[in-house]
Order: structure tokens, then C-alpha cells, then sequence
């Protein structure tokens, strides 16, 4: 006898969506009157991005855009989350605003109003423009200012039909990979500049959700998105892999979410920031109507040296580990340390190794397999009492991912950069019909 899988419903309007950002995906860096940006650089630095990879014509999004739109309607999305690349719509960051680059936007945001997807818009997925960076960039306090006089432009212009806003992705790897690691731009190794970094993010995310609703034609949502990936002990019943891996949560989550949602710094991170006013933690602190949460994998801490390969872990072509459990677990540590805010997950998503088979199909079950868990997950945490709004798989398509350039695929729909040409993957067509289902297999 053939058991019926258990079907899981999702609260109703429940949001399914994909997420892109503008550098990953639209290409067309110097066209339309866009000024540079700090990824525009990097990626024409040589010896940064792996095979010299760059965003200069990327997905060709930018001209694209119509058609992608018409892909993400046949993925059942009722939700698409997109940035906006600030130096398209302000070419120096300060000054000028370029009429090309807003109304680039216009069309995006009504093309997709027309299929019925709302727009999440990102205000900053980390293409700072060049002009900036050459005056101190985000170590520069003076950079949040302008963010915020961005801000309110873009949402004076756009909030008619915008309703989503967020400030930053992932302040963390502004500050860490970009300050710290040098592995993005701007590519620095400066411990100091890049604590100052991530505390300027913030007090620049306070700036422009005050300036956002300030702006706002109609009430808006505004909130931020932060990558958090839960540390967690190897030896769940050893003591000192616990304390730990608690020392890891509040370094890499708590000194984001107790600034954000509850005012308070861990003295820890106040005394490596060199300028800090005492009114800082009051701007930063602003209502947060939403937080966004991007989740791809654990981190596993042990006394014991060894923590990768964890025995019988799989792990994704980026060598991530697939432990979707965490991601229930997450939900609902925020939902109890921060009393119940209102949680989307704003990235989740794979890379593996694509192929085309002979009829032109990708058939992508591991992808499929690592979403479905995931998703499975949320409805748990749902269940457990978390409030959880929406689901959005990184990414729509295949695009630049950043230090390993078009190496790595993420999309559900695949990219043959050569031809520009879109095949929506297995992948794809099964989260149609999740979106269409609103509810999971368990
Ligand atoms: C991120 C990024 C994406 C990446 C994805 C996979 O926010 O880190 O938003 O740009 O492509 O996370 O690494």
C-alpha cells in the first residue's frame, strides 16, 4: 500500500517569492548614464573575481527585464525581491539623480505590478558608488547621511506602488567579507575599519527608515535583511562546545538583532567601534515592521579542532553544509529572544552543478531536495508558533556570484551566459507548483 504524502498548508497569503540583486543580474554598468560602483572596480581589478569574471553585461537584466518578469509569472511567484543599484539612480551617490536610472525602475515596478508580483525592494545590496568609496566609503559616518537622502528619493518616487522596503542586505558581509577578508569589495584587511563599518550600516539603516517614512506616499513596511547563520556545538552534550557556540551566536547575531530590535550593543563590539555617539543606539533602534532573514547553512564549533567535513554532512558546490533543521531552530530563537517580530526568509537557496541533458532539461533534484526541506522547515516553525510571512528561493536565475563570478549557479532558471537564453530547471517547474499549492509535501 503506497502511503499518501502529508500535505502541509501555509498560512494564506503567504508570500512565494526570488530574489536578485542589481549588480548579480542587470549588466549594463556604464550604460544609461550609471555612475561606477565599488563592484564595478573590484571585478575590474585583476586577480579578484575568479576567471576575471565581471557584472558588466552579467544577465543583461537591464534590457531584459520584461522577459525575466514573464519567467518569474510562470514560476507562480506572487512576490519578486530586486535592488535598486544606487549609483544607476545617483551616479556620484551625492547630487545629481539620473532620470535614465529612475525610470529604469518605473518600468521594473509596473512590469511587475501588471502580472500581479509585488516588489521587495533592497535599497543596498552592495554596490556603493565608487565616489563614495573615495571619500572613506562606509567607514565614513558622512556616507549614511547620503544614504538616506538616497532613500528618500527613491521612496518619494516609487511608494506609490511600493508598499516592502528594505535598507541593507547583510550588513555582515559589508563589514566582514568587504573590511575584514577582503574577499569583496572593497577588499580591505582592516579589523578596525571594518567593526567601525558594520556599526555605520546601522546607524545608516536607523537614518533611512526615518527618512523612508518621511517619504512615504502610503504606509509602508520597512525593514532589513541580515544573513544569520546559527552556530551550533558538534557535541550537543559537551559543555565547552556549548559555550562556544554561544559566543558565536551573539558575536555573529546578537551584535546585528540587540542593536536593531532591542538598543543595546554587547560591550564587546562598543569598544572596538572608534566613533560612537551616544545617541547612535536611539537612531538604530527604529520599528522594525519586518526582518529578513537569509539562511543557507550552520556554522558547527568544537573544542576539537576538526569541523569540516562534519561525518555524513552533504554539502552544496559552494561546500556548505545542508542542515535544514537549523533553519527551524533559528526562526524560533528570534521569535523567542526578540518577542515575536514579523519574519520573512528573504534567501534560501543552493549552487550545485547544473547540466544540460540532450533535451535541453536541467534536472536539478538536489536543489528541489534542498528546497523542499527548507521549506518544510518553515511550515514546522510556523507551526511551533513562529510568525513567518513568506519564503524567497535565492535565486530567479543564475547570475554573478560575487567572488566566484558565473562558477556557481543558484537560479531556478538556468543562464547560458553565452546565448543570454533562460530554461527554467526542475527546480523551477516544482516551485511553481508550490507556489500555486501554497502548501508542502512533509
Ligand atoms: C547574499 C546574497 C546573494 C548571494 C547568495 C549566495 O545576500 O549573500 O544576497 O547575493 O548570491 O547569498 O551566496
Amino acid at each position: 500500500m503506497s502511503k499518501t504524502p502529508k500535505k502541509h498548508t501555509l498560512p494564506p497569503g503567504f508570500v512565494w517569492g526570488t530574489g536578485t540583486s542589481a549588480y548579480q543580474v542587470e549588466g549594463a554598468w556604464d550604460q544609461g548614464g550609471k555612475g561606477e560602483s565599488i563592484w564595478d572596480r573590484f571585478s575590474h581589478t585583476p586577480g579578484k573575481i575568479k576567471n576575471g569574471d565581471t557584472g558588466d553585461i552579467a544577465c543583461d537584466h537591464y534590457h531584459r527585464f520584461g522577459q525575466d518578469i514573464v519567467l518569474a509569472k510562470q514560476l507562480n511567484l506572487n512576490s519578486y525581491r530586486f535592488s535598486i543599484a544606487w549609483p544607476r539612480v545617483q551616479p556620484d551617490g551625492r547630487g545629481e539623480f539620473n532620470s535614465i536610472g529612475l525610470d529604469f525602475y518605473d518600468r521594473v515596478i509596473d512590469c511587475l505590478l501588471a502580472k500581479g508580483i509585488t516588489p521587495f525592494i533592497t535599497l543596498y545590496h552592495w554596490d556603493l558608488p565608487q565616489h563614495l568609496e573615495e571619500r572613506g566609503g562606509w567607514t565614513n559616518r558622512e556616507t549614511g547621511l547620503l544614504f538616506a537622502q538616497y532613500t528618500a528619493k527613491v521612496v518619494d518616487r516609487y511608494s506609490d506602488r511600493v508598499k516592502f522596503w528594505t535598507t541593507f542586505n547583510e550588513p555582515w558581509c559589508t563589514s566582514f567579507l568587504g573590511y575584514q577578508a577582503g574577499v569583496f569589495a572593497p577588499g580591505l584587511k582592516d579589523e578596525k575599519k571594518s567593526a567601525q563599518v558594520a556599526h555605520n550600516l546601522l546607524l545608516a539603516h536607523g537614518l533611512a527608515s526615518q527618512a523612508a517614512r518621511r517619504a512615504a506616499r502610503q504606509p509602508i513596511q520597512v525593514g532589513i535583511v541580515l544573513n544569520l547563520s546559527p552556530t551550533e556545538p558538534l557535541r550537543p552534550d559537551n559543555e565547552e562546545d556549548r559555550t562556544l557556540a554561544e559566543e558565536g551566536w551573539r558575536r555573529d547575531c546578537g551584535s546585528y538583532l540587540d542593536p536593531l530590535i532591542a538598543g543595546t550593543y554587547p560591550q564587546s563590539v562598543i569598544d572596538k567601534i572608534g566613533d560612537f555617539e551616544k545617541e547612535d543606539l536611539k537612531i538604530i533602534n527604529q520599528k522594525l515592521d519586518f526582518l529578513g532573514i537569509n539562511f543557507y547553512m550552520r556554522n558547527v564549533v568544537s573544542k576539537l579542532a576538526k569541523v569540516h567535513p562534519i561525518v555524513g554532512a552533504q554539502y552544496t558546490a559552494m561546500d556548505w553544509e545542508v542542515h535544514p533543521q537549523s533553519l527551524r531552530l533559528l526562526l524560533n530563537r528570534i521569535s523567542k529572544d526578540y518577542n515575536k517580530p514579523v519574519l520573512y526568509v528573504t534567501e534560501n537557496g543552493a549552487a550545485f552543478e547544473d547540466k544540460l541533458d540532450t533535451s535541453g532539461n536541467i534536472s536539478d533534484a538536489l536543489r528541489e531536495q534542498y528546497i523542499r526541506e527548507h521549506v518544510q522547515q518553515c511550515a514546522l516553525a510556523i507551526e511551533d508558533g513562529v510568525d513567518l510571512r513568506g519564503y524567497f528561493a535565492w535565486s530567479l536565475m543564475d547570475n554573478f556570484e560575487w567572488a566566484e563570478g558565473y562558477s556557481k549557479r543558484f537560479g531556478l532558471i538556468y543562464v547560458d551566459y553565452a546565448t543570454q537564453k533562460r530554461t527554467i530547471k526542475q527546480s523551477g517547474h516544482w516551485f511553481a507548483r508550490l507556489a500555486a499549492a501554497n502548501a508542502i509535501e512533509m
